[in-house]
């Protein structure tokens, strides 16, 4: 068998064996087979599409091609993993939370890309805050603690780094098999056991179609089956910013103000619901219900903002952030950012307010960029509220006056309204479990 024989076959649309899926998982991970077959095979793969014996074989492989973690962690490790979305901040809320209940949270995290924040440069905004941990330290944070959030080992499903850069610039990113396996075998590498996946639909997301993103759903919580692992896939709309806060300080101070009961809303309500499949998953109880009781429990009893400040003091933080918010990065210039005009905000281009706030320094434009870890913003209003001109849409946060004049004319471009009522932006549309999807009336 050649890597010829496997793009001949996938060409004709056949199903490709175990060893034929190991044959170029291998050579991608070791360099021996050219980016060009490997870039053939990758769009014969989008286009003939893989069924779910092949998907798991490939996702196990890509899992295997490198390092396998197989942390012992005194219960089940338990992983979250959201195909990306824009001030969202609910790992920070639910890791403590579902690690206050029993849980063992162990998650290895990306940086931010492109207009999607990420948790690791979040993090860092808390003083000192580790995030490069030595794997026996991680594992043994996430044993006493509970939970613990990284930042990804580069000895993890090697393949996936050169296939997911080949995909980047062959059109072969919005293929199931080929996301599935490429996030599932980070996950599973990892060492999680259980995982829950957060997959978004709308404007900006991986799969353009709510019917897509259930797919999407189905084929992950296929694989877990295939592969021993309790997988359940929530389907979220990003339809806004799921938090009112965005930017990395500003993202870690709403995660701490709802760990303390001071602000809810909707990053709280999909936190919960993601960290009661957390808890099922994990086998720590068996329906929602009584997960959510569970965690709000944590919430009310003040446990997991007790967790969040064990897990930073662990990770070698400053943990009086947590009872003092102002010790987190303060950016020098607030600026409010007025309505010009009466109606009901019907419309938010959710990547757009992303990459404003990239602009103003939350992001990075190229790797190497430094981020500040002050800038961002908070928005006041939500999809379908009525605001009358003058009204504040948003608050900047920002490092200079220029800079706030600059994000205020991208971020009223990014908003639109109606003289008719607008209905609010619809949260949660799907629960996919081994059972069957279940359709979630919000
Ligand atoms: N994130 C990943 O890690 N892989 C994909 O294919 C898509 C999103
Ligand atoms: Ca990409």
């Amino acid at each position: 068998m050649d890597i010829l024989t496997v793009l001949e076959n996938k060409k004709q649309g056949r199903t490709l064996s175990r060893e034929e899926i190991d044959l170029f998982v291998r050579g991608a991970a070791d360099g021996s087979i050219p980016d060009y077959q490997l870039a053939a095979l990758l769009m014969a793969i989008r286009l003939n599409g893989m069924d779910a014996r092949e998907t798991a074989d490939l996702t196990l492989s890509m899992a295997h091609s490198g390092h396998m973690l197989d942390p012992q962690v005194d219960g089940v490790p338990v992983d979250k993993h959201s195909t990306g979305g824009v001030g969202d901040t609910t790992t920070l809320v639910l890791a403590p939370l579902v690690a206050a209940c029993g849980g063992k949270v162990l998650k290895m995290s990306g940086r931010g890309l492109g207009h999607t924040g990420g948790t690791l440069d979040k993090l860092e905004s808390i003083p000192g805050m580790q995030i490069a941990l030595p794997e026996e330290e991680f594992v043994s944070i996430v044993r006493t603690v509970g939970c613990a959030v990284v930042s990804q080992s580069a000895q993890l499903a090697p393949a996936d780094k050169t296939l997911y850069s080949l995909r980047d610039v062959t059109a072969t990113v919005d293929s199931i098999p080929l996301i599935v396996s490429s996030i599932l075998s980070k996950k599973f590498a990892a060492g999680a056991k259980a995982i829950v996946l957060d997959v978004k639909t709308g404007s900006g997301a991986l799969m353009p179609t709510l019917e897509a993103s259930i797919d999407l759903a189905m084929a992950m919580v296929d694989i877990g089956a295939h592969a021993g692992r309790s997988i359940a896939a929530v389907v979220s709309g990003m339809e806004e910013p799921l938090g009112s806060h965005v930017g990395n300080a500003l993202e870690v101070k709403e995660a701490i103000d709802i760990l303390a009961g001071r602000a809810a809303g909707p990053l709280k309500k999909v936190s919960l619901f993601l960290g009661a499949q957390m808890l099922i998953a994990s086998g720590l109880t068996d329906t929602e219900e009584k997960a959510l009781n569970m965690l709000n429990e944590a919430l009310d009893s003040g446990k997991g903002l007790q967790k969040l400040k064990e897990m930073i003091t662990a990770q070698g933080g400053d943990c009086r952030v947590c009872d003092d918010v102002s010790l987190l990065p303060q950016a020098p210039v607030l600026y409010p950012v007025r309505a010009q005009e009466s109606g009901y905000l019907a419309h938010v281009n959710g990547t757009a307010l992303g990459l404003a706030a990239q602009r103003m320094g939350a992001g990075r434009m190229k790797k190497e960029d430094v981020i500040d870890p002050a800038v961002g913003f908070v928005m006041e209003k939500r999809i379908g509220d009525f605001v009358q001109p003058g009204d504040v849409l948003c608050t900047l946060h920002a490092s200079s006056e220029e800079n706030a004049k600059d994000t205020e004319t991208r971020i009223l471009s990014a908003l639109s309204f109606t003289k008719e009522p607008a209905p609010r932006a619809r949260l949660l549309y799907a629960l996919v479990t081994p059972h069957g999807v279940r359709e979630l009336d919000d």
